[in-house]
């Protein structure tokens, strides 16, 4: 018996999770099938039915419908609920859904794969938007000694700081208010879709310091490569991606894959 998963999203052509979750399944020899799923703008609680209707299992969801899969769930993991947002479905054995996120825990298990300390660090997130609120619950579990979150729109950071004040020390404002040196400073703007970069101080980095985009591509980001120069150590996203894939992976079969080969195939895949 096959069971059958897949990510939602529009758009979806260019989404790396089936070759991920493809090379997972081979790898654990779990028998089901990935694909990527186009679903209308308005439409994607009809397509996460229809998927359920025949057959389907659980799914990742990715832009713009976290949301909305958000909104359709019957139980919420911990994460999610802080979070706001689903990023992977489960269909329970009752018929019910079930919705998680693992975008921040997929971060931090990037972070910690790479050997980058958070405990009592100072960490500087760039960004509040949803990508940004996805990371904080698990970041703060992490214990830094404090978290900026620094928007080009302040408020929407200082709202955000509020919103998660109970689980650690973390304060928002706006980029010209930034007082470094950080020990990570994670970008979590989409500036870097638009080659575009925040307007940040130039005594951001502390000594031995990381520089995080969760963004990536084929070339470092514009984010990347404002802080190479500048003596920071660079990660960008794609560990994140294939974590949060594993994290999924493991929310649906019980089977924890192994990332460091699927890390070494996606990265050329970019090329
Ligand atoms: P996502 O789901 O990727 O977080 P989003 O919710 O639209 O998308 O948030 C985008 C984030 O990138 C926001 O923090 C946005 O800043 P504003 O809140 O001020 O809009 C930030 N952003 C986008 N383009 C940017 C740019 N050119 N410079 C700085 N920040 C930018």
């Amino acid at each position: 018996m096959t069971d059958r998963y897949c990510v939602f999203g529009n758009p979806i052509k260019h989404s790396k999770s089936p070759l991920i979750h493809g090379e997972f399944a081979r790898q654990t020899q779990q028998p089901m099938t990935y694909t990527a799923v186009l679903a209308p703008e308005d439409g994607f609680t009809d397509a996460w039915r229809a998927f359920v209707a025949g057959g389907g299992r659980g799914a990742n969801v990715t832009v713009p419908f976290k949301g909305d899969a958000f909104a359709l769930c019957d139980t919420l993991s911990y994460r999610a609920k802080r979070a706001q947002a689903v990023n992977t479905l489960i269909v329970g054995g009752n018929g019910r859904t079930y919705g998680d996120t693992t975008d921040g825990i997929g971060l931090v298990r990037d972070l910690a794969y790479h050997r980058v300390p958070l405990a009592g660090k100072r960490v500087l997130v760039l960004g509040a938007g949803g990508a940004v609120r996805g990371i904080l619950e698990p970041l703060l579990a992490e214990k830094p000694s404090e978290v900026v979150v620094a928007n080009r729109t302040v408020a929407k950071a200082e709202q955000l700081a509020e919103a998660f004040v109970d689980l650690g020390r973390i304060y928002g404002g706006g980029f010209a208010s930034v007082k470094g040196p950080f020990d990570v400073v994670i970008n979590g703007t989409s500036a870097s879709l638009s080659g575009e970069l925040p307007p940040l101080p130039e005594t951001l980095f502390g000594e031995g310091a990381w520089a995080y985009d969760m963004m990536y591509g084929a070339e470092p980001t514009v984010f990347l490569q404002w802080a190479g120069p500048r003596g920071a150590k660079l990660l960008d996203g794609l560990g994140m991606l294939v974590e949060q894939a594993a994290e999924s992976f493991f929310a649906w079969r019980n089977v924890r894959p192994e990332t460091a080969s699927v890390r070494t195939l996606l990265r050329q895949s970019l090329n």
